[in-house]
């Protein structure tokens, strides 16, 4: 079987990408796939992937032209077969603002937003988080607590899109819910030592806490997990992906469905999946059989 990981591209979690790529990759290795090729997306790989011809995509990319539906519908195009979720599910999950109509639509739980652009004059509330629409890793999102902040945050978000959405600030407890297959993983309590999870805290070793004992009931577990699985679902995605959360006053708030999580061996989908009794080695090989739309 020839698998090409494709990682890296050109959007701003590049660098995020290497590591998820490089640890599925050699994960597939060590389950014993001899022919991989690892691609790093740039001009030629359209070229490239023609005459390689593999059998399947392992996508390792995260962020514009790798999680928003541009590069599944490539493969598409081609006839190749890949991991994670399809086109429209991708474009849709990846976008924040048309992912939290679906979760509208779907009757589910998720903060009051207005979508604004950089020209944009006064907050429609405070606090808020000012966040780009198709973005990843906590770029260009800004906590918005005074109006003389807002203009600012909205010259960062508008860096890198026109798009912007406005969401009211939750003062809750972040829960992460990794999904693989049609099961809901064990939730995670993240607890940032900035008390923002934002790029730094998400990347650097030690910044950030990640619990499992949630303090949450089982009751109040169920219902985030069943409330993870509604989302991905509403959305379309299929294969493996991760929910994320506020819980606020007994109701889980959605913050965003990612449709390819990062997967370095310490992000937090494979961090749900080892309290689940599933390695990095497996998790790695389920992706492999669990996708496509
Ligand atoms: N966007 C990053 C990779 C994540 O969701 O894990
Ligand atoms: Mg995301």
């Amino acid at each position: 079987m020839r698998i090409v990981v494709l990682y890296g591209g050109f959007s701003s979690e590049r660098e995020v990408s290497l590591t998820t790529g490089t640890a599925m990759g050699n994960s597939l290795k060590k389950n014993g796939y001899k022919n991989i090729i690892f691609m790093d997306i740039g001009g030629n790989f359209f070229k490239e992937l023609l005459e390689i011809k593999p059998d399947i995509c392992v996508n390792g990319l995260h962020g514009k032209f790798g999680e928003d539906g541009k590069i599944q519908a490539v493969l598409e195009s081609l006839k190749i077969p890949y991991t994670g979720s399809g086109v429209a599910a991708s474009c849709l999950a990846f976008d924040k603002a048309y992912s939290k109509y679906i979760l509208r639509g779907a009757g589910l739980p998720t903060a009051e937003f207005v979508i604004a652009s950089k020209d944009n004059q006064k907050p429609p509330f405070l606090p808020c988080v000012v966040k780009p629409a198709r973005e990843g890793s906590t770029i260009g999102i800004s906590i918005v607590k005074q109006e003389a902040e807002y203009k600012r945050a909205l010259k960062i978000a508008g860096q890198y899109d026109g798009k912007i959405v406005v969401e009211k600030f939750l003062d809750g407890k972040e829960i992460t819910v990794g999904i693989l297959g049609d099961k809901a993983l064990p939730p995670i309590w993240i607890k940032p030592e900035s008390g923002f999870y934002d790029y730094e805290s998400k990347y650097t070793k030690g910044k950030t806490e990640y619990l499992f004992d949630t303090g949450c009931t089982e009751k109040e577990m169920a219902e985030i997990k069943d409330t993870a699985l509604k989302a991905f679902n509403a959305a379309g995605c299929t294969g493996y992906g991760r929910v994320d959360f506020i819980y606020k006053e007994n109701t889980p708030y959605i913050l965003e469905i990612n449709t390819l999580p990062g997967m370095t061996e310490t992000s937090l989908l494979p961090q749900a999946a080892a309290e689940a009794g599933i390695n990095f080695e497996q998790l790695v090989e389920e992706i492999l059989y669990t996708s496509g739309e």
